[in-house]
């Protein structure tokens, strides 16, 4: 992100949450708001210590987003140690590919609670938060364009995605008086995080994949990060509700 010429750059002095940020497009996206100046705190499942390893560069904090007391442990610690945010991006997700009619409750409930219940409450306490501190902020929902179109294998995941795309938009009316603007980024495929891991599994999977996508190439997490920065940004005043599509026109199509 080019600074200005006066040196500054367009998120200096606020404070970001980027949650599953040791994934490949929690990573892309913390370095992202880094490089456009904000102070980015981190947060995943992973220890510290193999955190520091993985990114050294961010404040880190291990938390489960489906449970509410780390969560909000998390906001406590990010508040004292770096200021009140007024950036997030809840970016945590996890899939299990299972058909339907295969699908386990235990699938299913964890599903649920990390991409879904996860998201909001993470959303929900940054928000209460930033109203009561007068923060103008930004919140970026990382969905899916699996929310609006059924795939077969991935039921649970689709469900919470759908879901997700409610939430975002019953927070973007109810914190659009406070100035809170609340969007979501609804990537295709990914060649990285959950779809590289997928596509990994079988040869010759990620080429025929590719081939799939109206535009021929895969998305990079860094692609992702982008958009998220884009629905950061101060100038935007207006956008609030909206889906970022960047699904090089699978959506067109249907399921692949
Ligand atoms: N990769 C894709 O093709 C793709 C496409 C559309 C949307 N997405 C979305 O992007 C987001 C990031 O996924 P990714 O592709 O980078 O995968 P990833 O696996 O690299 O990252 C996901 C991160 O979330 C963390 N996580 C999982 N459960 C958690 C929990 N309970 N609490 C805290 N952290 C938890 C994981 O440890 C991991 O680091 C997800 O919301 C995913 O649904 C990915």
């Amino acid at each position: 992100m080019e600074a200005s010429a006066t040196g500054k750059r367009p998120l200096d002095g606020q404070v970001a949450l980027v949650s599953g940020g040791l994934g490949d497009i929690g990573r892309a996206t913390a370095r992202a708001l880094h490089e456009a100046g904000a102070r980015v705190a981190i947060s995943d499942l992973a220890m510290v210590k193999a955190a520091r390893a993985l990114s050294p560069e961010f404040h880190y904090t291990r938390v489960d987003v489906s449970d509410a007391a780390t969560v909000r442990a998390w906001l406590d610690r990010v508040e004292r140690d770096l200021g009140t945010p007024s950036l997030v991006v809840c970016n945590a997700g996890l899939v299990v590919p299972m058909g339907a009619l295969d699908t386990t409750e235990e699938v299913w409930e964890r599903t649920l609670a990390v991409n879904l219940t996860g998201a909001f409450l993470l959303a929900q306490q940054a928000a209460q938060r930033m109203v009561r501190r007068r923060l103008q902020g930004r919140m970026v929902f990382v969905g899916s364009w699996a929310g609006h179109v059924p795939h077969a294998q991935i039921t649970a995941y689709s469900v919470a995605k759908a879901g997700l795309r409610m939430a975002m938009k019953c927070l973007a009316v109810e914190l659009a008086p406070a100035g809170v603007l609340v969007n979501e980024i609804a990537p295709g495929i990914v060649d990285a995080g959950l779809s590289g891991k997928l596509m990994a599994r079988r040869r010759g999977l990620r080429e025929k994949t590719r081939r799939k996508v109206p535009v021929q190439r895969l998305l990079e997490a860094g692609d992702v990060a982008r958009g998220v920065v884009s629905l950061c940004q101060p100038e935007n005043r207006h956008m609030t509700g909206s889906v970022l599509l960047m699904d090089g026109g699978l959506s067109l199509k249907g399921p692949i």
